[in-house]
């Protein structure tokens, strides 16, 4: 199965929005299949399709990848109909952000909407972990990162680690 390539910062193709999903074909579900390989090889919890240079609006998550219990799920146009409360994602990192992590203030929980990679509507709660996956995964789809999200002094300093490291590799 092909894997596909995961785009990091400062990629520019990470900061496009998604466009939303109008017919779900044989092409779509391929592209759903090698996101969820792409996620748990990765290891990830959570893969929006904006990370792997797609830009239809799909969501893969599972919040126990490296569990024997693993479940993908699949959303497909995802939206945030309603938020409420404040947590603070400790650590929070990203596929496409390598080797950073910050704390991220987030809704506490939100109600979802989308449809499943069969088209069947979906609506539903979600807090914790699964709300903040969500949050972020969708931020995806809109073109903004986790580090959009922190000051930005923090971005700066990230930003200027990541330049060097590029500059020292295209050196060696
Ligand atoms: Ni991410």
């Amino acid at each position: 199965m092909n894997m596909l390539r995961i785009h990091t910062f400062p990629d520019s193709f990470l900061t496009q929005t998604a466009k939303a999903v109008e017919n779900i074909d044989g092409k779509l579900q391929d592209i759903i299949d090698r996101m969820a390989q792409t996620m748990y090889a990765a290891p990830g919890v959570g893969l929006a399709s904006i990370q792997v240079g797609v830009d239809k609006s799909i969501l893969v998550y599972d919040i126990a990848p490296r569990d024997e219990n693993r479940e993908l799920h699949v959303l497909i146009n995802p939206k945030i109909i309603s938020s409420e409360g404040e947590v603070l994602s400790e650590d929070e990192g990203c596929l496409s952000v390598p080797d950073y992590r910050a704390d991220v203030k987030r809704a506490e929980s939100i109600l979802m909407e989308g449809v499943d990679r069969d088209g069947n509507p979906l609506r539903f709660d979600a807090e914790g972990l699964l709300a903040i996956v969500l949050q972020h995964e969708i931020d995806h789809l809109n073109g903004t990162l986790f580090i959009d999200r922190i000051s930005k002094l923090k971005r700066e300093l990230y930003k200027k680690r990541i330049i060097k490291q590029l500059k020292r590799s295209d050196e060696q």
